[in-house]
């Protein structure tokens, strides 16, 4: 196995090769992933989307985190693991940022944790950096504040906008994440925005020009259909594979077609 660490993501830029990253929830899938050569594996609180059924993030807990986080570890093979910190796990205050980060790597397993937001939070970042714990920072359409930004709608259009994500990307760098997550913003200001930086971006419907891309497992996979952006490109069609699998196995149940004898002990 080999393993990949915070240094890894961090060398790749350098060597001006892209970072890859899908989020992952479970055993199963962490094992099917990352024995392919992921780079990352993302504990996304997207979870709470595809796993949970909720509308949005928000209900998604510390501990929703840190279970998902157990399986995924068990699964994982040389993968770098990042946790999500879930919505009000850090927002309140700095120690109550560095508690919950510190229960995400003791508790889960995590290597690292990302976190949505710039300047507002910088010194949970920075505190959580000194904790010894690595941060992933994460900018853009942060679905945690939906409700600020009045629904999923692309960032960074308006010029204090741009001028606003550019200033926060910096910020977070020089507080010691390393990485930011860029999410649905204009391809040529995630562009601007990663040539600035040392630290490597991981794009999601930031196009081009990031030095990585992340994705919704469920999303790419073809299996979570509520909705979908259009940053998502579908590798499969999962979804319509095990309706059709469970439709053949009910059709056989009824018609005495499955057991066979093959499938009974003697
Ligand atoms: O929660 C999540 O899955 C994420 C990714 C979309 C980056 O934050």
């Amino acid at each position: 196995m080999n393993k990949k660490t915070v240094t890894t993501i961090l060398d790749k830029k350098q060597a001006s090769e892209k970072t890859t990253v899908l989020t992952c929830y479970d055993y199963v899938m962490s094992k099917l992933i990352s024995s392919q050569g992921i780079d990352m594996l993302l504990v996304g609180d997207s979870l709470g989307n595809v796993k949970l059924g909720y509308e949005n993030t928000l209900p998604v807990t510390v501990e929703d985190m840190i279970y998902h986080t157990k399986a995924v570890k068990r699964g994982n093979d040389g993968a770098l693991l990042v946790t999500d910190m879930p919505f009000m796990s850090y927002e309140i205050s700095v120690e109550d940022a560095v508690k919950n980060a510190a229960r995400i790597v003791k508790d889960g397993g995590a290597e690292a944790v990302k976190i949505e937001g710039g300047i507002e939070i910088i010194k949970q970042v920075k505190a959580i950096v000194d904790a010894k714990i690595p941060v992933v920072g994460h900018l853009g359409l942060t679905p945690q504040a939906i409700n600020k930004f009045g629904g999923f709608k692309v960032q960074g259009r308006t010029q204090e906008s741009r001028n606003k994500l550019i200033s926060d990307a910096g910020v977070l760098e020089k507080a010691g994440a390393f990485a930011i997550v860029l999410e649905a913003i204009p391809e040529r200001l995630a562009k601007e925005i990663t040539e600035r930086l040392k630290i490597p971006t991981i794009g999601i419907g930031a196009g081009r020009y990031c030095d990585g891309q992340v994705l919704v497992v469920d999303d790419m996979l073809g299996m979570f259909t509520d909705f979908t952006p259009k940053f998502v490109k579908k590798y499969a069609n999962v979804g319509e594979t095990i309706k059709t699998a469970v439709k053949n196995y009910i059709d056989e149940v009824k018609e005495g077609k499955f057991p066979m004898e093959e499938n009974a002990y003697k």
